[in-house]
């Protein structure tokens, strides 16, 4: 007899109810008396013991569903240890709706912030197993989050579809991809949509070396070029200021994102009409790809094997190709950005796509 509790915490992504389909077989298939609660939105169900008594029906026909049949919410780590707008002290709620349900483990889906709360539980006695969701691939300790491939789909879709259209009027477009601390997934959808300049958090960029790039093209009688940009994405000026400095230039800017002002600047500098598009969280929706199927079913599965050998405290992850764990303690807080020096990035460049540095 087990009893487990799991929850979906943070942004969604695609292959949640994959995984948590591959954790419910895994662990039906080890025991034969399995008790399933769902908390509801996130830590939020598990702090206020809103949560559902799931059934062995609850996780059929879901592996190509998307979101979360749990559905999430956002609690911000930094929070946690602070008491509710009623003085509930949520660290030692959620401890106790854990223990009053009996439970032997808590399965969390969530990323970084998520997985910083999964590790504070377990230092606080909990039996946890993380799974590594998000579609920013910056989970630290795997080499692959699920939700990643999905994302990289969709956002290289939307660059595809942005092709056409720019190569027909002979324009330049930039392309908003999702990632405001890490471009994994701009850097990815962008070398599969063949985009000519890649800007990301970690490369600051030159504008007038964006500039040169465009002109390079119009030179060599490309008539259009496509530039994707993570959310993140900044320049060398901004990021010389301090933190504090650069929060309110951010908040005093004119232009919803960093896209519509290098948009602005690079009219400027070449003459050139330059659009927008921001495909925003499009990138999260829809059905999973069939690598995070795959990916999802077995880090699920192994999950479950982990809660049967009694491996608490650990990510489950996977490394070269393997399902591996991965402990909560050494993942919490660290973040796995682009390394502007990897091999990718040295390709990339290779390639001729230009980084603004
Ligand atoms: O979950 C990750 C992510 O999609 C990031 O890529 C993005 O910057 C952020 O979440 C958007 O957050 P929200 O859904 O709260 O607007």
């Amino acid at each position: 007899m087990i009893r487990v509790g799991m929850l979906t915490s943070g942004g969604d992504c695609q292959a949640l109810n994959a995984t948590m389909r591959g954790i419910a077989k895994g662990l039906y298939n080890l025991y034969d008396d399995v008790e399933i609660f769902g908390f509801l939105d996130g830590y939020k169900g598990l702090i206020y013991a809103e949560y559902k008594k799931m059934e062995k029906s609850d996780f059929s026909g879901i592996i190509k569903r998307g979101g979360t049949i749990l559905g999430t919410s956002r609690q911000p780590f930094k929070l946690m240890r602070e008491p509710d707008k009623n003085g509930l002290d949520k660290v030692e709620s959620m401890k106790h709706t854990y223990r009053k349900l009996r439970l032997d483990c808590l399965f969390v889906l969530g990323g970084n912030g998520s997985q910083k709360t999964a590790n504070l539980l377990s230092q606080e006695g909990l039996n946890v197993i993380g799974l590594p969701k998000t579609i920013d691939n910056d989970l630290w300790g795997t080499d692959m989050t699920f939700g990643f491939n999905s994302a990289v789909e969709i956002a290289t879709n939307a660059i595809d579809c942005i092709h056409t259209t720019a190569a027909s009027h002979g324009r330049v477009f930039i392309i908003e991809i999702m990632g405001h601390k890490v471009g994994s997934l701009t850097l990815e959808a962008g070398m599969a949509g063949g985009a000519d300049v890649i800007l990301l958090p970690e490369i600051p960029y030159d504008i007038n070396k964006v500039a040169d790039a465009v002109r390079r093209r119009s030179k060599a009688g490309c008539g259009f070029t496509i530039i994707a940009v993570a959310e993140g994405a900044i320049s060398k000026e901004d990021a010389a200021l301090t933190k504090k400095e650069y929060k309110k230039k951010v908040a005093e800017s004119p232009y919803p994102s960093v896209s519509y002002e290098i948009a602005a600047r690079l009219e400027e500098l070449t003459g050139s009409e330059v659009r927008v598009t921001v495909p925003g969280h499009m990138q999260r929706g829809g059905e999973p790809s069939a690598y995070d199927r795959v990916l999802s079913s077995r880090l699920g599965a192994r999950a479950a094997q982990m809660c049967k050998d009694g491996e608490f405290g650990n990510l489950v992850v996977i490394k070269n190709g393997e399902i591996d764990k991965f402990p909560l303690a050494e993942s919490a807080g660290k973040l796995k950005v682009v390394d502007p020096n990897s091999s990718i990035v040295q390709e990339a460049r290779l390639l001729g796509i230009t980084f603004g540095d």
